[in-house]
């Protein structure tokens, strides 16, 4: 049981909000002066603040103690789960999850992970996979019926594809550049040389079902069409495609060949027929000044406004030690976060009193359902780096702050029990990353 269960709920009053001023309690203060009433409003904060201090002194008194079990090393990278802040209240679903728990297909060439709506519940419209490959090993050609978001972790990779045009594709991509591949369209990735050893990369897809294990691969499909029409359809012998029929019945997925040869080579290979496509199905992330910038950090946002290609939306954000990521939501998406460097902590308020506190580094995953309000604090030493990413094209929040500037003040006053000159410290435009 959460501690904060275990003390009286403070009584309703009229001025904590109007929303939540029910029947029964309107009968309760009818027929109080106004006086009384007064009295009744001072009061609830005060039983709200001993709520807290109740559970602040429990937590640092024998109540906390656990003599049972434990695995101490996951109990100390979860702090806010040990030992929940005060404020947190009620069982919020799990929107922590990790690639460091997942299970690593290793192949010759490289390996993969991925963490899916079976693993996370949560995560129902998207799907996470964590890749490597060695210098000339391929993910092989293939497509899905999931839309690809990607980005580069380290080293270097050659990317192909085939546009709506059915005009060829192929760019090399390094650390921090990012690649979209929309539903249907033919891709590969293929490791280079680099300080890396090959590359390491993140992709994030549309749906929460997506699985690696069900993708379009060219050596499954082709090893399981008859040969004779697979002759038929190129107008070749069966004898000339004999090794098709030699590979795994699951297909190649990932395997190691040569290192490719010069990228000028490989566009020139492909700009016979109809020519190179047109379409930029990559974006390098630094190539773009930060959109929003301070002392505290810093935030790019891509989606379809500078990366035409993409039908999801992210930001890529830099908190620095002891800086936070403010208060906000997003209207319309989910939010699928992936931590790339550093420590950090996160509260999502689910509604209804429910929030939980839980502790993010380098590797996991966090999930916050649409409209839920949320904030990121770095709780480490080092620059904290992570990605916000939605399935939708345009990026949209709005932020606690920018919301209650931008009301009539004696609204807010009313509400939080604030003073004038407090209201007007707080920042009247987003800002993101705070302090300012
Ligand atoms: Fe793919
Ligand atoms: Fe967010």
């Amino acid at each position: 049981m959460n501690p904060s269960e275990s003390n009286p709920a403070p009584e309703p009053s009229p001025t904590v909000s109007a929303g939540t001023f029910d029947i029964l309690n309107r009968r309760k203060f009818i027929g109080l002066g106004s006086s009384a009433l007064l009295m009744a409003a001072l009061t609830v904060p005060r039983a709200q603040a001993q709520n807290i201090e109740a559970v602040t002194a429990a937590q640092k008194g024998a109540s906390a103690n656990n003599p049972g079990p434990e695995n101490g090393p996951l109990r100390d990278i979860n702090p806010n789960s040990d030992l929940p802040p005060p404020t947190d209240h009620g069982e919020a679903p799990e929107f922590w999850n990790s690639f460091m728990t997942a299970k690593r297909r290793i192949q010759d060439g490289g390996w993969t992970r991925q963490v899916t709506v079976e693993s996370f519940p949560i995560s129902k419209d998207i799907a996470g996979v964590n890749m490597r490959l060695l210098p000339g090993a391929y993910r092989e050609l293939h497509w899905h019926a999931a839309a690809e978001w990607a980005i580069m972790l380290a080293g270097k990779a050659r990317i192909t594809a085939l546009d709506n045009d059915g005009k060829g594709y192929v760019k090399d991509v390094a650390k921090d550049d990012l690649w979209f591949f929309p539903p249907g369209i033919p891709h590969s990735i293929q490791g280079l040389e680099s300080d890396a050893n090959g590359c390491e990369f993140l992709l994030v897809f549309d749906d929460g079902a997506f699985s690696e294990g069900n993708t379009t691969l060219l050596t499954d499909w082709a090893r399981h069409t008859p040969p004779e029409v697979l002759a038929k359809n190129w107008g070749v012998s069966e004898a000339a495609l004999e090794n098709v029929y030699k590979v795994p019945a699951e297909g190649l997925f990932i395997f190691q060949r040569a290192v490719p040869g010069p990228l000028e080579d490989d566009q020139h290979a492909i700009s016979t027929g109809k020519g190179r496509s047109p379409v930029a199905f990559d974006f390098p992330l630094h190539s773009m000044a930060p959109t929003h910038e301070n002392k505290s950090g810093q935030v790019r946002i891509i989606d379809s406004k500078n990366f035409p290609v993409t039908t999801m939306a992210a930001a890529h954000v830099v908190v620095k030690p002891g800086a936070m990521r403010e208060l906000h939501w997003h209207q319309t998406a989910n939010e699928w976060q992936y931590y790339i460097q550093g420590k950090g902590r996160m509260t999502v308020f689910f509604t209804g009193g429910l929030a939980r506190t839980m502790d993010f580094a380098a590797g996991d995953i966090g999930y916050i359902p649409r409209a839920f309000g949320h904030y990121v604090e770095n709780t480490g030493d080092t620059d904290l780096i992570f990605l916000e990413v939605f399935k939708e094209p345009h990026y949209k929040d709005l932020a606690l702050s920018e919301w209650l500037t931008h009301l009539p003040p004696q609204i807010v006053i009313d509400h939080l029990g604030i003073s004038a000159e407090t209201l007007k410290a707080i920042p009247s435009t987003e800002v993101i990353v705070m302090p300012t």
